[in-house]
């Protein structure tokens, strides 16, 4: 019994490996619930008393070796897939590159800046949290003015003379007050309004306004401009303007431009109609421009301003405000071919 125990310690040494299936093998063969090991422990009892004590031994040296050659096989072959990591097929394709892509509303932004600026407009930009003179009384709504209402508005700390902007107009007038005319510029920014969100509404948002002052300039001008605008941005050559309010701008409009009704979804999102409504402007207001300092005498100007998810959203279809702000890859990912 002594030599055959004797003769798998010989067996156990001599042993080696170099797949993680032979170790297994090796592993059940000795180390196993049917292994040699335990048939030799099951025969513990029929030793001789007397060698009992030497062959108790052997049998604790042959478990203690075959347990460490499995632990050492393994760590070398642990150690040699490792090198082959670094090492290996060098001709073996590398990892794909994952490139990121840009947000929407980051694309159309600068879609918007690109078509504006080809025609002479610069960008300007102001301050999120703005005072009350430069997001409303400036603009022609003095306090109190019942127009106020149409804009909802964050205030800080409880001071009615700080707020968070309720559009980016309020940059068009800190622009005025420190640019003397001909002014072309477009001002594109976050904005704040008190709403409820729900798929067409955001209480955050962005927008693009554009304000043009020299001598002479008409209606004709805005009209044209906007035609420009919506043939580089959308491919659509049919605009109307129907009359509208703002307290900034006299006489106003709202631009809808004609979008066709060629599908279901043109349907849908045109209520049957095939025109959609994408901005809102109109002629400057000769009080605002009297508020910034220049004289409504000699200069008149245009101003328009639009919602880039609103631009967005026909743009790629997108059927919820909401998915701008949720950052799901998902819907990140399908932007990755555009810049
Ligand atoms: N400021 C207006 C708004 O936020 C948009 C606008 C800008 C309308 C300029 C007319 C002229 O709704």
């Amino acid at each position: 019994m002594l030599d055959k125990v004797t003769k798998l310690i010989g067996e156990v040494n001599a042993f080696s490996a170099t797949t993680k299936d032979e170790i297994e093998s090796f592993r059940i063969k000795f180390l196993g619930k049917k292994g040699i090991l335990n048939d030799l422990f099951a025969e513990f009892k029929n030793v001789a008393p007397k060698e009992r004590k030497d062959f108790g031994a052997a049998l604790n040296t042959l478990k203690n070796l075959a347990q460490e050659k499995v632990t050492h096989l393994k760590d070398l072959i642990e150690i040699k897939s490792e090198q082959k990591g670094i090492y290996g097929d060098l001709t073996r394709p590398s990892d794909p590159v994952e490139l990121g892509s840009r947000h929407p509303i980051s694309i159309v932004r600068n879609k918007i800046i690109d078509v504006f600026s080809r025609i002479g407009f610069t960008v300007s930009e102001g301050p999120e949290i703005e005072d009350d003179w430069h997001n409303f009384t400036a603009l022609n709504l003095p306090e109190y003015h019942p127009a106020r209402d149409m804009q909802d508005t964050f205030f800080i700390e409880k001071n009615p003379d700080i707020l968070l902007r309720t559009h980016t107009s309020s940059v068009q007038v800190r622009y005025m007050e420190n640019h003397k005319p001909p002014i072309r510029t477009i001002s594109p920014g976050r904005v704040f309004r008190n709403e409820d969100i729900s798929a067409r509404a955001h209480c955050i948002f962005h927008q693009v306004e554009g304000l043009y002052i020299d001598t002479d300039v008409s209606f004709a001008d805005l009209k044209q401009t906007l035609l420009y605008f919506t043939k580089e941005m959308f491919g659509k050559s049919k605009i109307r303007l129907r009359p509208s309010y703002f307290p900034f701008t006299e006489p106003s409009a709202e631009v809808d431009i004609y979008w066709g009704l060629e599908t279901e979804t043109d349907y849908k999102i045109t209520k049957g109609t095939g025109w959609l409504e994408i901005m809102g402007c109109g002629m400057v207001d000769p009080n605002v421009l009297k508020n910034a300092n220049i004289d409504p005498e000699v200069y008149s100007g245009y101003a328009f301003g639009m919602g880039i998810e609103r631009i967005a959203m026909l743009l790629y279809q997108i059927p919820d405000i909401r998915m701008f702000y949720e950052n799901d890859v998902r819907f990140l990912e399908q932007f990755k071919s555009i810049l």
